[in-house]
């Protein structure tokens, strides 16, 4: 990404790759040398798989491609250049010459406008970012967040939000590193109305299993990984809470573990602690992941 000496594929070594075993082809508007050349083989070879275009400049031809593509995402740029100030004012002069393409246009901090075919041209509005931390990349993960969401067969309106939501998680942080996992955190692991001193709650998050239990006024959140043998506490049986002792014990070999610091104090992996997790609870008692 964002690599200047990566040379452009030719129109020669495209037309060696077996397109038919992709679920989709993107293409990224530039290299108008090979670029037609390219779709129209995408276009006359592939009967299920979508072709996508993105436009960020003028180039000169370039809008004679856009009839090519099932889905063409235009910059703020290209539309500025071209002399609109709004997504809303390019996405309806498009539609006047392309009638079966999804169109999207997106805007910074202006949000995204986007059209179905012969579909009016809607708007939503960016994500609040603060504070914007890199925003390198985000155009790429919005397309690719946007794509993702189309072959998994949601519609545009709800592709476009959640490629939204991504993008503005890209800006929130450095690089690309686990930003599928940090968008775990947007979801709530529980309620605080859902857990008590007397008893554990088990969830989910991606592949981790986790201990929620209420300790005294605040939470305590652990690993659901007996260090006994790496096993979920709930094993064999559900994890017995004693709210007097405040002891937690693990149903495959009775090690007993704080719950105020998940300690083990009595049992085979006595002095050994289940692994903290980071949360944090919003106003609304929403538990999340991340401190
Ligand atoms: S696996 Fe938990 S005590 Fe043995």
């Amino acid at each position: 990404m964002h690599f200047r000496d990566l040379p452009e594929v030719t129109f020669d070594f495209f037309a060696k790759i077996e397109i038919e075993e992709y679920d989709w082809l993107h293409f990224e508007g530039r290299n108008l040398e090979h670029l037609p050349g390219m779709l129209n083989i995408a276009k006359t070879f592939l009967s299920n798989q979508p072709i996508s275009l993105e436009i960020e400049k003028p180039r000169d031809g370039i809008e004679e491609l856009i009839p090519l593509a099932n889905l063409v995402i235009f910059s703020h740029h290209y539309a500025q250049a071209k002399g609109f100030n709004d997504g809303h004012a390019l996405l309806s002069e498009i539609q006047k010459t392309t009638s079966h393409s999804n169109l999207v246009c997106t805007w910074g901090n202006q949000g995204v406008w986007y059209a179905s075919p012969n579909g009016e041209v809607l708007h939503t509005p960016a994500e609040v970012i603060n504070p914007v931390v890199d925003t390198l990349g985000a155009g790429d993960t919005f397309n690719g967040g946007l794509i993702h969401y189309l072959i998994e067969g949601f519609s545009l309106s709800e592709s476009v939000n959640q490629a939204n939501k991504l993008a503005a998680q890209k800006c929130r942080q450095h690089g690309l590193d686990k930003l599928l996992e940090v968008k775990q955190t947007d979801k709530p692991l529980a309620n605080m109305k859902q857990l008590s001193n007397a008893k554990t709650l088990i969830v989910n998050s991606g592949s981790q299993s986790v201990l929620l239990i209420k300790h005294e006024e605040s939470v305590k959140a652990y690993l659901n990984n007996c260090p006994h043998q790496n096993v979920p506490l709930n094993e064999a049986y559900k994890i017995d809470v004693n709210p007097f002792e405040k002891t937690m014990k693990c149903s495959v070999h009775d090690a007993f573990f704080n719950i105020e610091d998940g300690v083990c104090i009595e049992g085979p992996c006595w002095n050994e602690a289940l692994a903290t997790v980071d949360i944090r609870i919003d106003d609304k008692g929403d538990i999340f992941l991340g401190s």
